[in-house]
């Protein structure tokens, strides 16, 4: 089980439970009060009692997140709250299946129905969820402005008085789901609808029927938005501040349709809401009669009209009952005219019974919408928001009503708080003490005993045949309580009050638990009658209006009731009656509301009004019956939990049952065994002292705890920081030294390898170097196996050569030797110059042999051979060379020797045509080979050519045919060339006829182009016959035949002047008068013959000669 040490006694301000207020005194109570108040703890309890402080400002403490905290909370848990004692009791009704009710009392202002509230919305939040119950939820939270708007007011006291007690019992199911609601309401003060005292205000409908409704509504309701214009209006606080009576109409409006109003009824409602207003406008006017007396006519009759209209109500009828009033006794039926004072009294009557009684109707209206459907058994929760204890100036019938009330509750509160001590105490075996305590049943009997009770004696004055006035009622009580020990008047027969002037005659005075009470008797009678004449209701009755039908049942005339009804006393009485034994059956939780200041101020605190209530609440009564016992009292789980570190043997943990760890501590402490009981399951403390005792030493022992806990917990803090280092340096360290030995490792392994080559190195160098060392003597051994070989070869060589020497020797010697000895011998034969004679005779063989061999050796007879024999001595080589030539030239002498004439003719020109253009131009070469034929038109045989042939005198030595250039465009003509040994003859081709014959003298140069072209130019000297027509520029096939003929022709004709042949590719020729550069260029290679030819302009004649291919 989890065992909660939170408590209310956990930083306290002043004392959160007045029980355990030490010492005890009203005044230290006050300043216990004040001391909360001052820091906003509104709320303080006197055992499970709240007392509730009006901040008179919005306070913080009733969020959504409170609701939390005080949830399923135990009640002395946390500090004090409202939703502490809401929480105990939705909880003790839910889990323990008790009723509750919770009596909200104090004085108007105190806070009672925003406590009310508190609780409801407390509840509503707490309890079950669905679509069902928040509905149910909705609309009984929506029944308090409903009811507000039309039981409360403005008053000096409270700008929202509830003018009217209020008991409201919630139903539940046996989930703690809210399933309805049953109101009740006590004593509306109705006298409020027709007067107010200064400074307050009629019911809050009025104005906010008239501030908030349509304009379209109050037509309707033939009302005037104007306060002014209605007599039962207050004027001078008509607008309250901090209140919108606009916007709460409409809050009424949306409240009521949620409760559950028709729209009809709503406005049934408001038709009569605007008829009271209306009423309070009908103003009477004296009409004497003639038998002398006044009667009341109504004055002016137009608020009458509307409000009958309003209601249905025929006019005559109703403005009868204000003039007359029908007494009925037995079988008789007077009528009696009325005053203009009746006639008011009437209409006042007549506008707080309507009023009331529509009160009623809507507290039952809602009672129907809100009531548990399930006719299953309920638990129920009755809030109880009642008027407290009034004591005035002035006080009335009506503040002894309530105050009767209030009479009531404390005895209730008394009864059950003692029955419920004691059954504690029961419950626990705890043994019983007395409780001394007033009981104020004594002040309940003096006013509702049956028979001497102020209540009966007031009823029975009034039930009473002739004068009744409230004098003769104050005689009734002189005389019949007197005696009463709670009863004080002036003119008693008790002789203690004859003389104490502040008792007035006309009134009595009450003791009540909570003071002494001064009522003035004025209007007692007449309120408890609470008259309303039989012709009103009946006139209401008639009414075309089903509301109104319904709300005065008793004018109907068929039911005609000459009882006289239930006075107001008596109904009062009854009611609470009801009320107490209601609230008997439930566990009560009471809250006691306490307003700080007059002023509706927060932060003011007014001793002497706080004084005055703690007072009449009776709330020190309340502290003294609370501990008349045990101040305090605990559930031994929690309180061994709270205390248990008060000793050593209980101190961290106590194994055993809760109790006896409580005993031991009890015993451990020395507390005095008259101090404390153990029940059952609590220990209970006679004395706040001794529980400050145990708070005391709990406090020293919590600091010494904290400290312990501290230096523990900062111990282990450092000790985990410090192990944590420890473990951080570990790993530190050992990831270092991994990295330290990793790198060392490396550095030893490069080391390693680098000895390891270098070894390796070395070893291999040595290996090599013995390899080398092994192969050079390998090859030593070889070598030296060669030379010794060689050495050896050598020496046999020279050996042998030596041998070989020596023997060629001895045969040199020896043929020198014999030489010597042959030369000695035949010396004697020789002569001096047979040297001479022997080197001739040998050049002379030589020379025989060598040109005998020549001879047989020689090369053919063709010239173009080129072969020789080789030189065989060198001293011949000029000879050689010599005798090549000489063969040359006798091989070529020898070869044309072999000519004929006409052959010889024809290579002499090969050879002219060879000097004139070899070398010179790229025609030449192709020419080398083509025998030149001279006459290639066969003219003498061809018959065509006869005719020429004829007009030719010479021997035609060349006929060809060429083109003639046209000088205009370059283009050709052919023509026949002839050339004899005198002519040049241009003949046509086609006809023979001769266009042109030059004589050859006339021709000074031809000119030619180096390229391989067949183009000339005969240029003719200037002056002579043939030049009249300029020079000739022609092209032939066979250019360099016909050159070289023309040239030889010409040469061999002229007389010493040579025909000049000029190669260049650019020169001039005449024509007519000008002359024209006629100029060679590389054109594209083309396949043929395709030099061709184009004037370019009046000077210049192009021959494209193309490229040789
Ligand atoms: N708990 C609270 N927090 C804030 N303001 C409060 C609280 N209780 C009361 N008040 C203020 O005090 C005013 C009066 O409270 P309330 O109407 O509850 O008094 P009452 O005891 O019901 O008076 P009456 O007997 O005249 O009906 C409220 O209108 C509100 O302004
Ligand atoms: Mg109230």
């Amino acid at each position: 089980m989890e065992v909660k040490t939170k408590s209310l006694l956990d930083n306290m301000i002043g004392v959160g439970d007045m029980v355990l207020l030490e010492p005890l005194s009203e005044d230290s109570f006050i300043e216990n009060l004040r001391k909360r108040f001052d820091h906003n703890e509104i709320y303080t309890y006197i055992g499970s009692v709240v007392i509730s402080m009006n901040p008179y400002k919005s306070m913080l403490i009733y969020s959504p997140e409170k609701v939390e905290e005080y949830r399923n909370r135990n009640f002395y848990e946390l500090s004090p709250h409202i939703y502490a004692l809401a929480d105990e009791a939705y909880r003790s009704l839910r889990d323990q299946d008790k009723d509750q009710c919770i009596l909200i009392t104090g004085e108007s202002g105190a806070g009672k129905t925003e406590a009310s509230k508190l609780v409801m919305s407390y509840v509503a939040a707490v309890c079950g969820k669905g679509q069902e119950v928040n509905k149910v939820k909705e609309q009984l939270l929506q029944s308090n402005p409903v009811l507000e708007a039309f039981g409360n007011a403005k008053t000096v006291r409270n700008d929202n008085s509830s003018r009217f007690g209020k008991y409201m019992d919630i139903e539940f199911d046996f989930k703690g789901d809210p399933l309805g609601g049953v109101i009740s309401n006590y004593l509306l003060e109705k006298s409020r609808v027709v007067k107010q005292p200064r400074g307050e205000r009629n019911f809050h409908i009025f104005y906010q029927l008239l501030s908030g409704a349509s304009d379209d509504t109050l037509k309707k309701l033939k009302l005037d938005r104007d306060f002014s214009k209605y007599n039962y209006l207050s004027l001078d606080s008509a607008v309250v501040n901090g209140l919108d009576d606009a916007t709460s109409f409409r809050t009424v409006r949306n409240a009521m349709q949620i409760v559950g109003f028709m729209e009809d009824e709503v406005q049934s409602v408001l038709e009569l809401v605007a008829a009271v207003l209306k009423l309070g406008n009908i103003e009477f006017k004296p009409e004497s009669r003639c038998n002398g007396t006044d009667e009341s006519r109504v004055k002016d009759k137009n608020d009458l009209k509307e409000m009958c209209e309003l209601l249905g109500i025929e006019q005559s009828v109703l403005e009868r009952a204000f003039s007359y009033r029908t007494v009925e006794a037995k079988l008789e039926k007077v009528s009696t005219t009325l005053n203009v004072a009746q006639a008011y009294y009437a209409r006042d009557a007549l506008a707080k019974n309507l009023y009331s009684r529509l009160f009623s109707w809507i507290v039952t209206r809602i009672n129907e919408s809100i009531k548990a459907q399930a006719k299953t058994r309920h638990k129920v929760m009755g809030v109880l928001d009642i008027y407290g204890f009034e004591i005035f100036d002035d006080n009335s019938f009506e503040q002894f009503i309530i105050n009767y009330c209030n009479e009531k509750l404390q005895q209730i509160f008394i009864e059950l708080t003692l029955r419920e001590e004691q059954e504690e105490y029961i419950r626990e075996d705890i043994e019983w003490t007395n409780i001394e305590y007033f009981n104020n049943a004594i002040i309940c009997d003096l006013i509702e005993n049956h028979q001497n009770g102020i209540l009966a004696m007031l009823d029975e004055e009034c039930l009473r045949p002739g004068t009744v006035t409230d004098e003769t009622f104050l005689d009734k009580l002189n005389t019949i309580c007197a005696q009463h020990q709670h009863f004080e008047s002036r003119l008693s027969k008790n002789s203690k009050f004859l003389t104490d002037h502040s008792l007035p005659h006309s009134c009595f005075r009450i003791q009540h638990y909570a003071g002494k009470v001064l009522y003035r008797v004025e209007g007692f009678v007449d309120k408890n009658n609470d008259l309303l004449y039989r012709d009103l209701s009946q006139a209401m009755y008639k009414a075309n209006h089903s509301l109104i039908k319904h709300l005065f049942p008793e004018g109907n005339p068929a039911k005609v009731n000459l009882k006289r009804p239930p006075t107001a006393g008596f109904q009062f009485k009854a009611s609470v009656g009801t009320l107490m034994r209601n609230l008997q059956t439930k566990n009560p939780n009471y809250i006691r509301c306490i307003k700080p200041n007059d002023k509706k101020a927060p932060h003011i605190f007014t001793e002497s009004l706080v004084c005055h209530q703690v007072r009449y609440l009776g709330l020190m009564e309340n502290v003294r019956v609370r501990r008349a016992g045990y101040a305090f009292r605990q559930a031994y789980e929690p309180c061994l939990e709270r205390y248990k570190m008060l000793c050593k043997r209980t101190w961290p943990h106590w194994r055993g049952p809760a109790r006896e760890g409580v005993e031991m501590l009890m015993a451990d402490l020395q507390v005095p065994a008259e101090e404390f009981s153990y029940g059952r399951s609590k220990i209970f403390i006679r004395n706040p002292r001794t529980l400050f005792f145990l708070e005391e030493r709990r406090r020293q022992c919590l600091q010494d705890l904290a400290t312990l806990i501290q230096k523990i917990y900062r111990g282990w803090k450092c000790r985990t920081h410090f192990l944590l280092l420890k473990k951080s340096q570990i790993v530190v360290a050992a990831w270092y030294r991994r990295y330290a030995q990793e790198k060392k490792y490396q550095k030893i392994k490069r080391a390693t390898t680098v000895v390891q080559s270098y070894t390796r190195g070395w070893q291999a160098r040595k290996l090599l170097r013995e390899l080398k060392h092994q192969k050079r003597c390998k090859e030593a051994v070889t070598t030296i196996a060669a030379y010794w070989h060689g050495t050896q070869a050598r020496r046999e060589l020279r050996q042998l050569k030596e041998a070989a020497r020596n023997k060629h020797a001895v045969s040199v010697i020896w043929a020198g030797w014999q030489g010597t000895k042959v030369r000695r011998e035949y010396r004697k034969f020789f002569r001096a110059n047979a040297g001479k004679k022997i080197y001739n005779f040998t050049i002379q063989r030589i020379m025989q042999k060598y040109f005998l061999g020549l001879k047989s050796t020689l090369p053919s007879m063709s010239p173009i051979d080129k072969n020789w024999p080789v030189r065989p001595y060198i001293f011949l080589d000029g000879v050689h060379t010599e005798l090549r030539r000489i063969f040359h030239l006798w091989r070529c002498k020898k070869y044309r020797s072999r000519f004929t004439e006409e052959k010889k003719a024809v290579y002499e020109e090969k050879l002219e045509a060879s000097e004139l253009f070899k070398d010179k131009k790229a025609l030449y070469p192709s020419s080398v080979s083509q025998p030149f034929k001279g006459d290639y038109l066969e003219i003498s045989k061809n018959p065509k050519y006869q005719k020429l042939n004829s007009s030719v005198d010479e021997k035609v030595l060349l006929a060809d045919v060429v083109n003639k250039i046209n000088r205009a465009n370059g283009k050709g003509a052919t023509r026949i060339l002839l050339l004899t040994k005198k002519n040049v003859v241009l003949a046509d081709q086609k006809t023979g006829q001769v266009k042109a014959s030059v004589a050859l003298p006339d021709l000074t140069s031809v000119s030619v182009s180096t390229q391989n072209d067949g183009f000339f130019a005969l240029r003719l000297k200037e002056g002579s016959a043939s030049a009249v027509k300029g020079d000739f520029l022609l092209s032939s096939e066979h250019l360099i035949e016909t050159i070289t003929k023309l040239h030889h022709i010409g040469s061999a004709a002229s007389d010493g002047e040579q025909l000049n042949v000029d190669i260049a590719d650019e020169f001039l020729v005449q024509f007519k008068q000008d002359k024209v550069c006629v100029k060679f260029i590389q054109g594209a290679p083309k396949n043929g013959n395709g030099a061709s030819c184009k004037r370019k302009n009046n000077r210049l004649l192009e021959v494209s000669v193309p490229a040789s291919a």
